[in-house]
């Protein structure tokens, strides 16, 4: 064997390595959309009570991203993030924080937490986004957290959550998406029609390499009629639906307005908002 030859049957193969930086970078690009929340959130609370909500708590927060937002809209703005995992709350003080104003650092609290804790401050909304509570498996749990949200909220408040379904939800499928430097997969790996389990993961593709399992979600897929009754079980009087506006072909316009009736379709994303009976 020539030199050239042994080193070429020696060379071992470099498996690359996901660093946090770009978990939660591509993260971010792939499944955020904070200015199109902020949208909604502020839209819905002016209607309701004819005021801008100034006071967010940002629920299972990850890397704060819409936190980050809230408090850039203005000197009133204040915003808790919470969530029980350090490693993205890192992330998003080493990556947004940094991008902060003084003032819009102090007016940003991010807590190490658990969401079910009781939270001493009063809060003009409460969300709970990227169908972070699909956590809560159980009936019993999730009408403990809703219960909790309502006692943040108090009678000026509003809570706001974001869930998806449509028959493809439920199918053992992968679905890609294109970024500029990552292809996104989200990957419905098992669906338990009994107990309404479900197992995701998000995989990313970059170059020819796919980190595979990058996140796993083991969850409970919650619908909306039940999430509405939890609610209203929790003591939140009023709950509102949303549905997203049609582009014409086929898909959704980003617009969503409030409504209790829809075309059923494959995949879907939209809002359940809930407040305090005045
Ligand atoms: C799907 S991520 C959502 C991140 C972000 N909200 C978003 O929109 O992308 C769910 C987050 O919930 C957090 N989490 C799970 N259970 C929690 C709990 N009981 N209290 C606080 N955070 C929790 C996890 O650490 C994780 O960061």
């Amino acid at each position: 064997m020539t030199e050239f030859k042994r080193r070429k049957a020696g060379k071992k193969k470099v498996i690359p390595k996901l660093s946090i930086e770009d978990k939660y970078r591509m993260y971010e690009e792939s499944v955020q959309n904070p200015e199109g929340d902020l949208e909604i959130i502020n839209r819905e609370y002016f209607k309701i009570f004819k005021k801008k909500p100034l006071l967010l708590r940002e629920d299972f927060s990850g890397t704060s991203l819409l936190s980050h937002h809230w408090v850039k809209q203005g000197e009133e703005y204040k915003a808790f993030a919470v969530d029980l995992d350090p490693v993205p709350l890192d992330y998003g003080i080493r990556n947004h924080s940094s991008g902060l104003s003084h003032s819009e650092k102090q007016r940003l609290k991010i807590i190490q937490g658990n969401v079910l804790d009781p939270f001493l401050n009063k809060v003009d909304v409460v969300v709970a986004f990227n169908f972070s509570y699909f956590i809560f498996k159980k009936r019993e749990d999730l009408l403990n957290y809703f219960k909790a949200v309502k006692k943040s909220i108090g009678d000026n408040g509003v809570f706001i959550i974001d869930l998806f379904g449509g028959t493809e939800a439920f199918q053992e499928f992968e679905e890609k998406t294109k970024f500029k430097k990552h292809i996104y997969h989200w990957d419905c790996k098992n669906f338990n029609p009994i107990t309404g389990e479900c197992l995701y993961y998000i995989h990313f593709k970059v170059g020819n390499h796919k980190f595979e399992k990058v996140f796993t979600y083991d969850w409970r897929m919650w619908g909306i009629p039940e999430l509405c009754e939890i609610m209203k079980d929790a003591g939140l009087g009023v709950v509102t639906t949303f549905w997203e506006g049609d582009d014409g072909i086929g898909g959704g316009n980003g617009e969503f307005y409030a409504t209790k009736d829809a075309e059923n379709c494959q995949s879907w994303v939209t809002y359940i908002l809930a407040r305090n009976t005045p």
